[in-house]
Formats: C-alpha cells, structure tokens, sequence
C-alpha cells in the first residue's frame, strides 16, 4: 500500500501522456496522494482537468503562477515527496535534467528534490537509441535515478522496436520498489506458487482451488525488498509479476525437478503451492470412454518437494504452508517438525476470507525454536509483507 506516501506525477509532452491517468488511478487506488506537474507540451495531449479531477490536488504548470509560488511552490513541492515519476519521460526532458537545466515547473521540481525520481522514458526507437539519449540515461543512473525501460512493439509513429512506454502496471510496480527498503539485497529467493494438475487422461485431471495469489504475492513484494527471486509456478489464470521470470510448471513431479534444479542456488525457499499429494498411477494416452457405472482411479504418491528439502544435508531457509480445515496449529506444528522447517504459515482454508482464491488471508507463523506470531486477517500482500519480515531478519543472523 502507498497509503500517507506523497508522490509527484511529472507529466511530459508524449503521444503516451494518457497512459499516466491510468497510472494516476493504480496510485491513488493504493492509497497514495498524488501531486501532478505537466510540461506545457503536455497540455497540448492531455487537459490539466483530468489529472486534477482524478488526483483530488491541483494541477502545476507554471513555473511562474503568482499563488503558488507564494510559498515557492516548486519548492515545497519538492520537499514534501516521497517519490517523483516522470511518466512518459520524452528525450527532452531526460537531457534537459541531465544537462542540468531547470527551466520549468517539472525540470525545476526534480533538481530540487531530494526524493527519488523515477523515469519512464517513451519515444521513437531511433531516438531511444541515439547515442545522445543512451548518454543522458546512463549519466542520470550513475547519479541514483531510476529508470522503468520502454518495452518493444509498434510506437504510435507506426516505426517497430523499443521505446514504447512501460505499461502503468510496471510503473506502478517501479514505484513501490523505489519506496521499498532493500533488506533482501542480495538474496535468492525460490518460491513456488498455485495448484499441481495431475492428468487422467489428455482432458480430464485432479487438481485443487489453490489461485496462486500468495505466492505471487510473496514473489513480488520479495523482488521490490531486492531479492533474486525464482518463481516456480502451478497452472493459474495470474499475470506473470512484473521483472520476475516465471517457471512454469503443471504436475508437481515437473514442480519437484524444476525446484531441485534450483534449489542450491539459494538462500531461502518458500513453499506456498498447494502441491497435489497423489496422482494417477497410469495417464491414459487417450480420452476415456464413458462405459460401466462406477471407475476407480489408482492413484500413488507424489514426491513431497517441501519434505525431501526439510531432509537434505545442507538446505536453505524453508518455509512451508500448512493449509489445514481443522486443528490449525496442531497439524501445522506436526508439519514444521516431521519436514524439518525453519518456519510454517498456518492457515484454515475451510474460512471465506483465507485461503484459497480470495485477496485475504489469516495465518499463524510458527517457527523451529517453538515461537509464533498471530498475525489475523489482512491482504495477501501484507501477509507476504510480514513472511518476509523473518525471512529477511533471520537471513541477517544466519
Ligand atoms: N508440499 C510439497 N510437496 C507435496 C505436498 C506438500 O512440497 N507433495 C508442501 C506444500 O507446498 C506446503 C507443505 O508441504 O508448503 C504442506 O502442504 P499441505 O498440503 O498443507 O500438507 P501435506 O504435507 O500435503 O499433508 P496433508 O495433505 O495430509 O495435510
């Protein structure tokens, strides 16, 4: 959440520009309060009304306005943010801060911050890619600033390649990494994520309600804390998050290899998929036909991923989940010794605000020295916000 976080949107003069009212509503949706400054080339794509409609704040343009600057508003504009985006970030405006040239309200407001500033740069490819540009963008990160890059397609000037603007979810993604203290720098983060299908036949399979919000959730507030993180992911209907390479899985014996592959490699490993126990013993090649009455389906055992880390000789931090529907803390206590965990997020799946597809969670956190921490019903985000807390503390100690 970006809630008390005060945040400029300094909009420039791009054919992109109406991207930053989207942006502008994901912001003020987490809570932020947004200050938006246009260049004068903006207003020429987008009106001021808009941005102050949407931003509930007044809409600076001028550098000069008597009102103001009755209190030196680019001043105290720059002073009160926690964050300034330039979004969409023309050629222009990069080298005119570059060079060191303050010659409007936003120019101004960014020398005079001392918050970071985050750059979505959107233009021509052959400006993008002009040696000139490539300058100003390296010199301005080797002082700090932040850069969302522009992604490949079709530019709004019909030419093909990169210099299309970020889209507002990765900015919006940037945004919070660059407010986001970096306590997992360094760290390699495997995180599985979803349900396992397991095949009966080429149509037909066994699988369970798990979504995949919480781990996807854990991967993502993992990679804005700095962390490496590896997404080993389940079958789900989730858009891949944003700078995160997402290995996709369907079975949990592919789920077992593509952990295993990986897990030397790592620091910490937290298993949040909803692993199928069993699968068929035999997948048929083709469809089964619909015949007697009554099927039975022999089903064996699947390889227990989390079990088989617990027991390595040299494992990384593990955290397991425990998705249980009665005796929550017995059971989850029982798991934490049996596969050998460093810590296990409990929480009763049978409640309609936990567990499976829902935005929400309740968990207890039990830990290996015999503590636990309650931490009651709050978003997914928060609750991964929180695993991550140990994680991070217990990495330092380590
Ligand atoms: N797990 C795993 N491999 C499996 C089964 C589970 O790695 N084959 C992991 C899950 O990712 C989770 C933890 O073990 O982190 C507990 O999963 P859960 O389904 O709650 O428990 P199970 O061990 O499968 O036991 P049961 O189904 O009997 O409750």
């Amino acid at each position: 959440m970006l809630t008390d976080k005060k945040i400029i949107l300094g909009v420039c003069g791009g054919i992109a520009a109406y991207k930053a009212i989207e942006l502008l509503r994901l912001l003020t949706k987490a809570g932020a309060d947004v200050h938006v400054i246009m260049t004068r080339a903006a207003q020429e794509f987008v009106a001021p009304l808009t941005f102050q409609t949407l931003s509930s704040n007044p809409v600076h343009t001028d550098l000069f306005n008597l009102i103001a600057e009755r209190e030196i508003g680019h001043i105290s504009l720059a002073d009160k943010a926690d964050l300034f985006i330039v979004v969409p970030a023309t050629a222009n405006v990069i080298g005119k801060i570059a060079a060191g040239i303050a010659d409007d309200m936003l120019t101004t407001t960014v020398m005079a911050t001392k918050a970071p500033v985050l750059f979505a740069p959107a233009m021509n490819v052959n400006m993008f890619t002009n040696p000139i540009y490539q300058e100003n963008e390296q010199k301005l990160r080797r002082f700090g600033y932040l850069f969302v890059a522009p992604i490949s397609g079709t530019l709004a000037c019909g030419w093909e390649g990169e210099g299309k603007l970020a889209s507002p979810e990765a900015i919006f993604e940037g945004a919070h990494a660059a407010l986001t203290k970096k306590d997992l720098l360094g760290r390699t983060i495997l995180i599985t994520a979803g349900p396992t299908r397991e095949e009966i036949d080429p149509v037909r399979y066994i699988s369970n309600h798990s979504s995949g919000k919480m781990g996807y959730a854990l991967a993502r507030i993992a990679c804005r804390r700095g962390a490496k993180v590896l997404l080993i992911s389940g079958p789900t209907a989730l858009a891949e998050p944003e700078g995160i390479q997402v290995v996709k899985t369907t079975s949990a014996s592919e789920m077992h290899r593509e952990v295993m592959a990986r897990v030397a490699e790592c620091d910490a490993v937290i298993k949040a998929a909803a692993v199928a126990d069993y699968r068929p013993l035999v997948r048929s090649a083709i469809k089964i036909k619909k015949k007697s009455e009554s099927v039975t389906i022999e089903l064996v055992k699947n390889p227990d991923i989390l079990a088989e880390l617990g027991g390595a000789p040299h494992c990384p931090f593990l955290v397991g989940f425990a998705a249980e529907t009665d005796a929550l803390t017995k059971n989850a206590e029982k798991k934490l010794r049996e596969k050998n965990l460093d810590m296990i997020v409990a929480n009763d799946v049978s409640q309609v605000d936990a567990g499976f597809n829902v935005d929400t969670n309740r968990a207890l956190l039990l830990f290996r020295d015999g503590s636990s921490s309650d931490c009651g019903l709050m978003s997914k985000d928060q609750l991964a916000g929180a695993i991550l807390d140990h994680v991070a503390a217990r990495l330092m100690v380590q």
